[in-house]
């Protein structure tokens, strides 16, 4: 696999500067900025999520920098209201590149806080 990219970034120039990790397009759906830097997080997003989960778990810790929840409430796509489920979707595009798998949306929700409160703002009607 790593002989097969060297060799593509050798035979593309436009692959050549695309960094250590292969990035597909990546859609931002909320503007602003993510709770770190973007090289930062590239890199180190999987350890933010996994410490705070072992925090929440073990010690009760609860911050909320690196909220699984608030990463989705920007992160998921405006068209499909989530995150996977798409390779166009933010987390999967990445991770369907970089043949990631995550079992982690078996139990949490892919789609935003706020989606899930209109959802249930809908389903009561308006008066
Ligand atoms: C078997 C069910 C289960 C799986 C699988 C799971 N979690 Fe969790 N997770 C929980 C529960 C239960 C909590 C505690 C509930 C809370 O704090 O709201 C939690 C809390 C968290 C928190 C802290 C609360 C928050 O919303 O930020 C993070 C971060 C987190 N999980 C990330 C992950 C990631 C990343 C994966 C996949 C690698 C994953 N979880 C897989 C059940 C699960
Ligand atoms: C307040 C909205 C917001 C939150 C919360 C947020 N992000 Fe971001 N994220 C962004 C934006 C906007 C960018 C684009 C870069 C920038 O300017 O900060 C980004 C960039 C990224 C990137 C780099 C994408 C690339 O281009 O390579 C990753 C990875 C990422 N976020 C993961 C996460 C994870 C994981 C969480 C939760 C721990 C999270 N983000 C929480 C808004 C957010
Ligand atoms: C810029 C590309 C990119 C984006 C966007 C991205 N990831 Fe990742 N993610 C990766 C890569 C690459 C790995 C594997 C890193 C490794 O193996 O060391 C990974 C690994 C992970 C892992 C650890 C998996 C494991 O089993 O060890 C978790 C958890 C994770 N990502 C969560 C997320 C979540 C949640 C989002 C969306 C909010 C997201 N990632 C978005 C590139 C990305």
């Amino acid at each position: 696999m790593i002989v097969a990219l060297t060799v593509a970034a050798a035979a593309t120039a436009a692959y050549a500067d695309a960094g250590r990790v292969p990035t597909p397009k990546i859609v931002i759906e909320k503007g602003g900025k993510c709770v770190e830097d973007v090289a930062v997080m590239r890199r180190n997003h999987m350890e933010f999520l996994k410490h705070q989960r072992d925090d929440t778990m073990r010690r009760g810790i609860r911050s909320t920098k690196h909220s699984l929840q608030q990463c989705i409430d920007c992160h998921a796509s405006r068209k499909t209201g989530s995150v996977v489920g798409s390779n166009e979707n933010f987390c999967q595009s990445c991770h369907a590149y970089a043949a990631v798998k995550l079992d982690c949306f078996e139990c949490h929700s892919t789609k935003p806080k706020a989606a899930a409160a209109a959802g249930t703002a809908v389903a009561k009607g308006n008066p």
